[in-house]
């Protein structure tokens, strides 16, 4: 029987990024006890690898720009296989939630006449990222933490959720463990949000730091929520290569947005060699047009830098296949260049991008004024998670709810960059709404101190054994697997040996075995991990395997066109009686008759 301190809140957060933190605040204003779970410290999310902006439609830029075609290009980046309405939510409500930051105390970067700047982005008509020069991400935790800590907000950090507790089908809160002490923590709680980020941690490559390990996903689908679209893996195209202690590390696409631009070893523009069909009639064919572009002319088309990500990421990678790569394996984006265009030379790109002259510059000792960067495609962020009601955010199990990367739906087979900060507050706040509505109308659950038991036990299982495999090389093996096996290009026979090495991983870590005791103890955390990262790579590699398409992230080269049949469906995964997963196929939802009109219009 384990021991444990009990908390008890009418709405438990867990996860602080952008998301958390909104839902936070949201549930507090509407006067219920919250609580906020981090397995990290305060401040410390993905939500910071958002650095080049926030997509509202605040026309500050170009007046062009409002909600209908900000719906219509998320819906396109997301080859219609995201949930309309939450697009349509999104798209409406992302202006007043950058406002509303902006009165919380966000410095956002400012036009000459004094409101809002906005930049261009990939698959975005109009610039319309709201920044703060590079740091955008970094700048919306700071304005959202300093908020939560003066509304009472009580805050756990470093700590882990092991799983969540159910009352006859319905939440009734979350069992966790202290990573400092190692002791058990029980959170009773009728409404629990789920806001944990992604799944980075599942590849070898990735901007994502240790804390995502697809832990919201797995605990939502161990309670008995569905998944949804987990075959959509966003390889952002740009992510430093050199030296291999940073690889991964995000090169913001803010850099192409300010005029970089991105070259192979003969030094030509390589993305104009091939741009898709679907987007030609909005991209430049020639260089000075596209630079016009990130200037600010109305009549110019987008580089091709600025195509959707998953195209980019796949250009690059054939230029490195086919020998006209950089020397480590990547291409070269190239900033310097725009130094005599603009005013302010080298000053200009050190004002735009802050960050990444630093980043560069201690990193890998390059001035990215003088000389260009070498990049390459890395695991950014996963579109598909918990299938969640649009309006609300409650998943399939009564009283919990999940909001920002975790959750599926709002962007479909790709995300645009810039969509996933304003869909963390969009819906952070929704969240937050209707998880104190609900717990507000349904009585306290009862935890059964059976379930806490298991859960507890099964925690400390490796300690128990006196030899077994290593925790360590089992995640770096799966990272090896899905890397290799599950990546940018995938195919039927390597997705298929990856489900077999996953399953021989799952036997391994069952047997997994930690020496020391629970004080600190990062190999007992990652042994604890595994079992995160190993539901979502087979719920990834499953869907994977079903779609057979490519469309958007998703690319099969032995399905290299899109199907008309797959895609009327977004596939679901669920944990089957016996244990084992089952893949469910979900109609799309249907567009409105608005809806299709926005789009034939913005076609
Ligand atoms: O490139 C970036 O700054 C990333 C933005 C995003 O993922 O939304």
């Amino acid at each position: 029987m384990p021991d444990y301190q009990t908390h008890e809140y009418d709405v438990l957060v867990i996860g602080a990024g952008g998301a958390g933190l909104r839902a936070a605040v949201e549930a507090s204003a509407a006067g219920v006890r919250v609580g906020l779970i981090c397995k990290s410290l305060l401040g410390k999310a993905h939500t910071v690898m958002a650095e080049g902006g926030m997509a509202a439609a605040m026309g500050n830029v170009d007046d062009r720009d409002n909600w209908r075609v900000h719906f219509a290009d998320t819906m396109r980046g997301g080859q219609y296989m995201n949930n309309s309405a939450m697009a349509e939510i999104h798209a409406k409500e992302a202006p007043a939630r950058v406002r509303e930051l902006e009165a919380w105390g966000a410095l956002f970067d400012r036009t000459p006449d004094g409101r809002i700047l906005q930049r261009n982005f990939g698959g975005h008509r109009y610039p319309r990222l709201a920044h703060v020069g590079d740091r955008t991400g970094l700048e919306l935790i700071r304005t959202l933490q300093d908020h939560t800590i003066h509304q009472g907000i009580e805050v756990h950090m470093e700590c882990t959720v092991l799983d969540l507790l159910t009352d006859a089908g319905r939440m009734a809160g979350a069992f966790a463990y202290d990573r400092e002490r190692g002791r058990f923590r029980l959170f009773r709680a009728p409404a629990v949000v789920l806001a944990t980020g992604g799944v980075g941690r599942a590849f070898k490559i990735t901007s994502n730091s240790w804390e995502y390990t697809g832990d919201g996903q797995s605990l939502a689908y161990r309670a008995g929520a569905a998944l949804m679209d987990m075959e959509f893996v966003q390889f952002h195209p740009t992510g430093m290569i050199w030296p291999p202690s940073v690889r991964g590390i995000l090169v913001t696409e803010g850099v192409r947005g300010e005029g970089g631009v991105l070259r192979n070893s003969e030094g030509r523009r390589f993305m104009f060699d091939d741009i898709p069909e679907n987007y030609r009639s909005q991209t430049a064919d020639n260089e000075e047009e596209g630079w016009r572009y990130t200037q600010g002319d109305k009549n110019a088309r987008r580089p091709p830098e600025l195509l959707t990500r998953d195209h980019v990421a796949r250009c690059i990678r054939r230029e490195v296949r086919e020998g006209r790569g950089s020397p480590h394996g990547g291409v070269f984006l190239d900033i310097a260049w725009i130094k005599s265009r603009v005013s302010g030379g080298a000053g200009h790109i050190r004002r735009k991008l802050p960050s990444m002259y630093h980043q560069f510059k201690q990193l890998a000792d390059i001035d990215i004024t003088e000389t260009p960067m070498e990049v390459g495609p890395t695991t950014h962020y996963i579109m598909g998670g918990i299938r969640v009601d649009a309006e609300t955010q409650m998943s399939d199990v009564p009283g919990l709810f999940a909001a920002g990367e975790c959750a599926a739906g709002l962007h479909g087979a790709n995300r645009l960059g810039g969509n996933s900060l304003s869909d963390l507050v969009v819906f952070g706040k929704r969240a937050g709404e209707y998880a104190a509505a609900y717990a507000k109308a349904n009585g306290a659950p009862q935890v059964n101190p059976d379930q806490v038991d298991e859960i507890g036990a099964r925690a400390l299982e490796p300690f128990n054994r006196a030899s077994g495999p290593n925790p360590y090389d089992i995640q770096h093996q799966l990272q090896d697997v899905m890397q290799d096996l599950v990546g940018i290009v995938r195919r039927q026979e390597e997705m298929q040996e990856a489900l077999e090495r996953i399953d021989g991983l799952k036997l391994c870590a069952a047997q997994v075995a930690v020496p020391g005791n629970r004080e600190y103890n990062p190999g007992w955390h990652t042994a604890l991990d595994l079992r995160n990262l190993l539901t979502v790579s087979e719920a990834i590699a499953l869907s994977a395997i079903e779609r057979k398409e490519s469309r958007g992230a998703h690319f099969r080269e032995d399905y290299p066109e899109k199907s008309a049949a797959a895609a009327k469906f977004n596939l679901t995964i669920r944990q089957a009686a016996d244990g084992s997963m089952a893949l469910g196929h979900q109609p799309v939802v249907p567009l409105t008759g608005e809806q299709k009109q926005i789009i034939e219009e913005m076609k």
